[in-house]
Parts: C-alpha cells; structure tokens; sequence
C-alpha cells in the first residue's frame, strides 16, 4: 500500500496491507529466501540486536516476507504487533509459554480443536502448566470460580472446531480484565473477517493461517496478533517484569509498543525456531489477497446448505450458528459479521453405515483430513480422527456415531447443493 494510503477497510488492507515498494521494486511482495542479510559495520548489527534499531539479521528471528504477512495481519485484526510461526499449533504454544512457566495456570474454553486441547492437557502439563476447561458459553461466576492466583491466560476459539460453538466474548472479557489476566483468542476459523477478537476485548488473537489465510491449502503456519495490555507491575507477570538474563538484562515491560511480541520473538522463537518459511509466508500473503471475498462467498454457501439440511427428513440435527433456529444463533449474531465460515457438522439418520455410503457416494465434496480451504470437503470423524473412541467416548467427545463435518468451499452452491442432495438420495 502506497506511504500515504490510510484506510481502515477491511477489503483493501487484505489486498495492498502489509506491503510498501519503493520505486522500481517489485508490485507483488517478493520472497527473500536468505537467511542472512548483509553489514558493514559492527555498530549497525549491534544496534540491531539491541532493539535499537528495526532491521533484518537472521531469518530465524525475523525475514522481510514473513514481516510482510505480519504486517498486514496486524492491520487486518486491529493489533499493535505481530509474529509469524511454524503452524497454528506453534502459535498456540508461544502464545501460552510467552506468560507461563512450571507452576501457572490456564483457564480454557472445552471445546477448543482437539490439537490445542492435547497441546495444553498433555505437553503444556507434563511441563507443569495446569489447565481447567470451562463451557464456551460460561457465566462470569463459572469462568469466576476457575480463577487461581497462578493463572496467567485466559484461553478460547471464536468459532471453535470442530464442536461450531462461538465463544461468549462479553463474560470472558469481563472476567480477564477484572482479574488483570491475558485474554488470548484463536480466530482460525472466523478470521478477522467475521470477527475482530481485539475489538470484542481479547488481548492477544492467534491463527492457523494453514486454514482461511492461505485458503488454498499449501501452506502450514501460524500468526500471533498483540493488542493491549498492561504487563507493567501486573503481579502475574514477573518475567515481564524482571530483566531476561538471556537478552542482556531487558525489561519486557518497558517496551512501549508490542512488548508481548517482541519478548515472543526475541526470546521463545530464538530458542525454539518456531518460525514461519519465507516461502510459506508469500504463499500466505497471496492467500490473504482474497480473504474477504472468500470468507463472504464461504459464508453464503455453507448457510444454504445449513438450510437444505435442516429441511431433508434424512437428518437427525444439523449445527451451523447462523442458521435461524441453531442453539448459538444469538451468540453467533451478536459477535459475528456477516457470517459463520463455512464448517458445519450434521446427524445422518441410518448412523455410521449410512455416513460411511454418503461419503463414497459424494462426487464432487472430497474426503480430506482439512478444513477452511476453498474447496468443499468432508469428513466422518467417527471412522477417521476419533476412530479410536468407542460408542461411548463418542458421545462424551460431542462427536457421535452419525456426525459428519462438512467444509463449504466456493464452488457454485447449486453444485455443492446437488452433490449432497445425490449423495443422501443414494443411501
Ligand atoms: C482452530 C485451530 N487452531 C489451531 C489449529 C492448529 O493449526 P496447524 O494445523 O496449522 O498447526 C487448528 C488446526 O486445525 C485449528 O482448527
């Protein structure tokens, strides 16, 4: 975007956002696949690695593409810094283990991907993090009672996967800041399209961009978004707080603009080399160019097919939040603009035999272990990612025999609509 081009629309900054050519470089944000970028002097390095100066030296902490994408998803969700990752899982942990150390705890919307529920209930905790889950749609005095003194995050997905439940912004809001604790949301699946978690009181917004952002699914990686917070004296906080003997006695706290970013970058990602590929982050870049109009055709086509199901006599129940009807209707329109991505789950009536012959008879939807990219598919989660489940488990899962996950892409809807109507006529 041109030096002097301010908006704050949301279909222009995913178009030009992030980017600034100078005369005769190139339109289209480049790849700079280097690791290394090239000094003369001493000083203008050690300026660098002081933080006194902006500037590229390793592209273990920093390259010129993933700041591209940085930047533009920065603008895109309303924040005042941003960090790359290696995959949304990377996101999610640095996110966590920027504030939490052996001994702390985190308080954690249930029906979160089951990926971030195994990351935080089993890796996190064998490395002494606690974690108490709580109902998406809690009450201040729930979310209350799940407070300790050692809790540091306060954790949920705006639209959550596969579960499809949105979060209850207002009382987690309400309750993180009460108590002075982070608020970290996960927007993979509403992107900042459909909703702007910084604006609906988080303080920290992560992302697979594997999913909506490169859309076009060739590309794993994450993104961390900082908004505001006060990390300042806040009792919580103290390795913001207390000089980082590993960064020469820097003061996290006293950074004025993104402090959570740069001790994330300058700290976790150097030691941990979770960083996103330059490749990665042009391919994600491109995908982000159309976000806006994907997100609305996404969005339009799953609640038509959200509707023909709830009106087929084949169908046992059908989840989707924008659908007139759905037990998060109101949630989902109270915190949701324009739409609700394009995943829903529904209850095929004849249980697994009859999910499995959908399946083999769809056409055009295609099996894969995906969701949010621009083509439609589908998955039967009892006989493939909960496989291992018995009935029971299941259940307690929120995933019964019957559930099938569709991901509405941006074909033509009368093809999508034939394709299921075929594939359930044929059972
Ligand atoms: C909401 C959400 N967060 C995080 C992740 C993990 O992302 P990745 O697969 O990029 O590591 C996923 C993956 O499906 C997800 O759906």
């Amino acid at each position: 975007m041109k030096k002097n081009c301010k908006t704050d629309k949301i279909e222009t900054l995913c178009v030009q956002a992030g980017y600034t050519p100078k005369v005769g470089e190139p339109r289209v944000a480049p790849i700079v696949q280097s690791t290394t970028f090239y000094y003369e002097e001493a000083e203008q390095l050690a300026n660098l690695f002081d933080l006194k100066d902006n500037g590229y030296f390793y592209s273990r902490l920093g390259n010129p593409t993933c700041g591209v994408l940085e930047d533009k998803v920065c603008a895109l969700e309303g924040g005042v810094g941003a960090l790359c990752t290696s995959s949304g899982q990377s996101a999610n942990m640095t996110a966590i283990l920027n504030v939490c150390s052996s001994g702390d705890h985190i308080v954690c919307s249930r029906t979160i991907y089951g990926g971030t529920s195994n990351l935080f209930s089993v890796t996190l905790k064998r490395m002494g993090v606690d974690i108490t889950f709580v109902k998406p749609d809690a009450t201040i005095e729930e979310l209350e009672s799940a407070i300790q003194d050692n809790t540091k995050v306060i954790f949920g997905e705006t639209i959550a996967n596969p579960a499809i439940t949105v979060l209850n912004f207002e009382e987690y809001a309400f309750v993180a800041k009460k108590y002075g604790i982070l608020f970290v949301v996960d927007n993979t699946l509403a992107t900042p399209i459909h909703a702007r978690p910084l604006e609906l009181g988080a303080n920290i917004v992560t992302h697979s961009t594997t999913k909506y952002m490169d859309g076009h699914a060739t590309s794993v990686g994450g993104i961390i978004v900082e908004g505001k917070f006060n990390f300042k004296n806040n009792p919580r906080y103290k390795t913001f707080n207390e000089p980082d003997d590993s960064y020469h006695g820097l003061v996290y706290a006293d950074i004025e603009t993104a402090p959570f970013t740069v001790k994330a970058r300058v700290q976790l990602i150097r030691d941990t080399g979770m960083m996103m590929s330059p490749m990665n982050a042009f391919l994600t870049n491109l995908g982000t160019e159309t976000l806006h109009l994907r997100m609305e055709r996404t969005s339009s086509n799953a609640l038509k097919v959200a509707e023909f199901l709830k009106s087929s006599d084949k169908i046992e129940f059908v989840k989707y939040p924008y659908l007139v009807g759905d037990k998060e209707y109101n949630t989902a329109v109270k915190y949701l603009k324009g739409g609700a991505g394009g995943m829903i789950s529904f209850g095929l009536k004849g249980g697994r035999d009859a999910c499995e012959k959908f399946i083999s008879n769809l056409q055009l939807l295609a099996l894969v272990t995906h969701v949010a990219d621009l083509r439609s598919s589908v998955i039967h989660p009892a006989s493939t990612t909960h496989r291992q489940l018995s009935s029971e488990g299941l259940i307690e899962a929120g995933v019964p025999e019957n559930l099938i996950r569709l991901s509405i892409g941006i074909e033509h809807i009368d093809d999508i609509l034939q394709d299921i109507k075929q594939a359930i006529e044929k059972i």
